[in-house]
């Protein structure tokens, strides 16, 4: 490659997870940290980062149409900006992008992104560089300090997983399961609400797997780490995703009915309904441990909004074992949920199994689930009207004076009025959609 100028604009593109929206953040940090700006709304930035998922096909191929557009666009524009690979397609096919991506200078695994700056240094110089060592927990130390951030903020806690499931990528391209240091964690959620968060989501592919010592020396989990977060000054609202059904203790179930800051939802996937799919995805639970479970937590929080994932036409699925998901999906209700068609994934066990499902069947069970999935979320807002409730705004609406933000059940909910990005308000909910609410702002009580 030619050497170049080193880069004035950046620009990076996250795809996929939560977790690759953190890190995303962490990388623009580093790069502004350098005094490289973000390209301007509209224009070619110098430096593109693309932060790539991995978890499934479609995912993982957009990065490859995303290179030739970038590529296409700076030949034309007669500038070429540097381009980077990052996230999980990163850390699976350094090679392969090397190779197929002539326009790629840097490819930077998720564990070792705070190393870019460097890469950076010999991108400039004409090198191309792969970086994709793990795991390092080492990273976070060396990122700068957090800066300015969104009301709703994510903070990266535990990463990697070493559940296995026979369909996931991401046991190798996040690798083992690590925790980040409590005191670490809440320095970060102090820096964040200090610089506007009001929420914080805990992030993690396992998050309830999360153990750390805290600053009495004693051990403790999640729950844990929630309980004293929820005492730092100007956190409102506390989330975390996602978990395992394997992981969730008792200490996390009581602390849903105990800390106000805790707010009342649950992302808790559960993949399939049939325990002889369930076993074969390696899931260690089955559809009726993971209902009951669910009890414990409503238990807890009776006005807990249920939120999971789903794979449809997992490796010799039949029929009555998919309408065991439907039966499942009605047991339970849920307020949200994430539905995907399975897909192969190289180098998994599911990928080299007997039965792989005809894409038209996958098809048609996908849209049977979603409408389910979809009356059940609409039914879920429709009960939520009449409710009074905070909402965090988050940003503006369509139409000018309307403002957008998330009720306590992570519903969106719009509303009309005098407010700012970063309020939390009173409303009542007055009207309910399939994807939002819209509600009407209380006037605030004055003394
Ligand atoms: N095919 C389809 N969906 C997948 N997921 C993970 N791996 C695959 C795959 N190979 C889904 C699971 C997981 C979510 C993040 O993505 O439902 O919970
Ligand atoms: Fe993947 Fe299973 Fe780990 Fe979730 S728990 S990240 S689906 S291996």
């Amino acid at each position: 490659m030619k050497a170049t100028t080193p880069p004035k604009t950046y620009r990076v593109k996250s795809f996929g997870c939560q977790m690759n929206v953190y890190d995303g953040e962490r990388m623009a940090e580093m790069l502004g940290a350098r005094g490289i700006v973000p390209a301007p709304e509209g224009e070619d930035a110098d430096l593109v980062v693309l932060n790539t998922c991995h978890i499934r096909e479609k995912a993982a191929e957009k990065v490859y149409s995303d290179i030739g557009r970038i590529s296409k666009a700076g030949a034309a524009a007669g500038k070429q900006p540097l381009i980077a690979v990052a996230g999980c397609v990163a850390q699976a096919e350094s090679e392969e992008i090397m190779a197929r991506a002539p326009a790629v200078s840097m490819v930077v695994g998720p564990q070792a992104y705070h190393r870019l700056p460097d890469m950076l240094d010999r991108a400039v110089l004409g090198e191309r560089a792969t970086d994709t060592d793990m795991p390092a927990i080492a990273k976070f130390a060396a990122l700068p300090p957090r800066r300015r951030t969104a009301p709703a903020s994510f903070l990266t806690v535990q990463e990697g997983c070493d559940k296995f499931c026979t369909y996931c990528v991401v046991p190798y391209t996040r690798g083992a399961e690590i925790s980040r240091p409590y005191s670490d964690l809440v320095t970060e959620a102090r820096k964040l609400v200090e610089a506007g968060a009001k929420e914080i989501t805990l992030l993690g592919q396992n998050v309830s797997a999360w153990s750390g010592e805290n600053e009495h020396g004693h051990t403790v989990g999640l729950a844990g780490l929630i309980r004293d977060l929820a005492k730092v000054d100007g956190l409102a609202r506390i989330r975390y995703t996602t978990s395992h059904p394997a992981d969730m203790d008792d200490a996390l179930i009581a602390a849903h009915g105990e800390i106000d800051a805790l707010m009342p939802f649950l992302h808790l996937p559960v993949q399939a309904g049939s325990d002889r799919v369930l076993k074969a995805m390696n899931r260690s639970h089955t559809a009726d441990s993971y209902l009951r479970l669910l009890e414990r937590f409503r238990a807890a929080r009776p006005d807990l909004a249920l939120s999971g994932d789903f794979i449809v036409g997992f490796p010799g699925e039949t029929e009555a074992e998919f309408e065991e998901t439907l039966a499942l999906v009605d047991a339970v209700g849920y307020a949200q949920a994430f539905s995907f068609k399975y897909s192969p994934r190289p180098g998994t066990p599911a990928a080299a199994m007997d039965g792989q499902v005809p894409k038209e069947v996958m098809d048609d069970r996908l849209q049977r689930l979603q409408a389910a999935l979809n009356r059940d979320q609409l039914a879920f807002n429709q009960r939520s009207v009449g409710r009074r409730c905070e909402v965090l705004v988050e940003r503006k609406g369509k139409h000018p004076g309307q403002w957008l933000g998330k009720t306590p059940w992570l519903q969106s909910a719009w509303f009309e009025g005098a407010a700012a990005i970063g309020d939390l308000v009173q409303v009542d909910l007055v009207e309910a959609g399939p994807n939002s609410l819209s509600a009407r702002l209380r006037e605030p009580v004055t003394a």
